[in-house]
């Protein structure tokens, strides 16, 4: 499949393109020590479509080199050099985005799955705005003076925090791919970036477009491979400064203790959710609920941490709204990602496809009812890993399928009697990324935002996101904020310098006499 550094890649649309398919290392395409290659599927026909190398410890180290040399050198000119020049890239890197865009998001919707239409509308103008938004702050990071101790210059800066290890999923993985370098760039770092196993590709394309956008050697370094080789030695690395992780929290939670058992790398992770998203009888349209519910469940076939995979309706209008969401659901359009028709593609992989059907089982053994869908439809979708759209009524606490993220098109709906009891099942578990609440009275609304464990709450709408917002998760569901200007933070260290006027002495001058 091409030659020793490239791949040719069959896109879902039919075309052939060719990828680099290395590890890109110190500004250059290389390929691992073990030589250890990893087939890429298209999850819409399950065929093999691209083969990319797989990097593991020894390649990683190799990164993190890089990413510490070009760190420290030329007097640190990257991390504490023009701030302007950072953006400078960083805007460039953002325009070859845009100019790629249709390619990008035929790569994506090749090897995600997602629709080619959301991709081209949501994920790679995503990608750009984010970079964008970032490459503004990269001059605007300020510290502050300090008049508190008389005779002093007493001042904080703000400095890069070294190597950042990232590793991202596979369920966005062009915009992931941007919210973790976007911050970490434009705030000085260097990086050593792991994908997901199934989702190398649009990293690939993105890391060719940094090369040519002219980053210095270093600043930027890709590994694909496995998440407990490759992934695992970024957590472990001694040489590593912080480490930023979107996956599910099992992982995060393994990721922290490396980071505790090694140097104390600095963590972010953004981690799983099951998130309620409450449906009050005082709506101004049921209707309009179940097309936003509809959306907050089904966007990016459940692949999303934020999906509204609860549902929670007031009891007066339960029947009806169950009525209207189940035809709307069937109404769901599931095909080839490329066909301008399909509302939903297939799930990513093979593995995940299993394991959302093995929850569909569980949710039936613990007595929820099928309210449609809940079908494995691969058969007559050549193949690919095709689910039907599910709903669950019957679902009572202590039902597992209340409990674990399903991560794919399967959402439960409960219902409530009081305001009281919806937040109280609301904020029932282990997880607290997001949530939603429908309800045509604003008091009701003001209320709520305040009493919902929650990093994002909708009101009257669902899963909308903005690299100026910030976005992440209470409780298990993660640490630290992505997107807006506290991100900024993540990747900078705090330094307060102290500084004698010179007419300060040292309280033990008496010593001297
Ligand atoms: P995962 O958390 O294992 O994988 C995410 C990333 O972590 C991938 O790049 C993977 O290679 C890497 N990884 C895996 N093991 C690692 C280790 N020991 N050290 C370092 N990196 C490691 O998630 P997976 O297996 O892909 O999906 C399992 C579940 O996780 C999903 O069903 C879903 O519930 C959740 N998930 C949540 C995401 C989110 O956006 N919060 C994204 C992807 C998955
Ligand atoms: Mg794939």
């Amino acid at each position: 499949m091409g030659s020793d550094l490239t791949t040719s890649v069959q896109l879902g649309n039919g075309k052939t393109i060719t990828l680099p398919s290395g590890l890109y290392i110190n500004g250059e395409w290389v390929k691992p020590a073990k030589g250890v290659t990893l087939d890429v599927y298209n999850p819409a026909t399950n065929k093999v479509i691209a083969q990319v190398y797989e990097g593991d410890a020894e390649d990683v180290d190799a990164a993190v080199k890089a990413a510490r040399a070009a760190f420290e050198k030329d007097d640190r000119s990257w991390g504490f050099g023009s701030p302007q020049n950072r953006a400078k890239l960083l805007n460039k890197l953002a325009d070859l985005v845009d100019e790629n865009a249709e390619l990008l998001s035929a790569i994506e919707a090749t090897d995600q799955g997602k629709t080619y239409t959301s991709a081209l509308y949501g994920d790679i103008p995503g990608v750009s705005q984010t970079i964008r938004y970032y490459a503004g702050w990269a001059d605007k990071i300020t510290g502050k003076t300090y008049n508190s101790i008389p005779g002093t210059f007493s001042h904080t800066r703000y400095e890069p925090i070294g190597v950042c290890g990232q590793i991202i999923p596979w369920n966005f993985p062009a915009l992931m791919f941007a919210w973790k370098i976007g911050p970490a760039l434009a705030t000085g770092n260097t990086i050593v970036m792991k994908t997901a196993e199934t989702t190398p590709l649009s990293a690939l394309k993105i890391a060719e477009l940094i090369h040519e956008a002219g980053f210095p050697p270093g600043v930027f370094n890709l590994v694909t491979g496995r998440g407990p080789t490759a992934g695992q030695a970024i957590a472990d690395h001694m040489d590593i400064d912080k480490v930023a992780f979107t996956g599910s929290t099992f992982t995060g939670r393994r990721i922290m203790e490396s980071a505790a058992k090694s140097n104390l790398k600095k963590v972010t992770l953004e981690l799983g959710g099951k998130s309620p998203n409450i449906i009050f009888g005082d709506v101004k349209s049921i209707k309009e609920a179940a097309e936003w519910a509809i959306f907050a469940i089904g966007a990016n076939v459940g692949q999303v941490c934020t999906a509204g995979s609860r549902l929670l309706v007031e009891e007066t209008i339960a029947e009806e709204f169950t009525k209207e969401f189940v035809a709307l659901t069937e109404k769901i359009k599931v095909g080839d990602p490329f066909d301008a028709g399909s509302t939903q593609g297939p799930l990513n992989s093979e593995g995940h496809f299993e394991k959302v059907k093995g929850w569909i089982k569980t949710a039936v053994e613990d007595g929820a009812t099928v309210a449609t869908g809940g079908k494995d439809i691969s058969s007559n979708n050549n193949g690919g890993y095709f689910l039907s759209p599910t709903v669950f009524t019957n679902v009572k606490a202590g039902h597992r399928i209340l409990e674990n993220e399903v991560f794919g098109p399967v959402v439960s709906i409960q219902t409530f009697k009081t305001e009281e009891e919806a937040v109280e099942i609301a904020n029932s578990t282990q997880y607290g990324l997001a949530a939603g609440i429908f309800s045509d009275s604003a008091t009701r609304l003001n209320r709520l935002n305040t009493k919902i464990r929650a990093g994002t709450v909708w009101n009257n709408m669902y899963n909308f996101a903005s690299p100026t917002i910030p976005f992440g998760g209470y409780k298990q569901s993660g640490i630290g904020r992505e997107n807006g200007e506290v991100a900024l933070l993540n990747y900078l260290e705090v330094k307060s310098v102290i500084a004698n006027g010179g007419e300060i002495r040292s309280p033990f001058a008496g010593l001297s006499g």
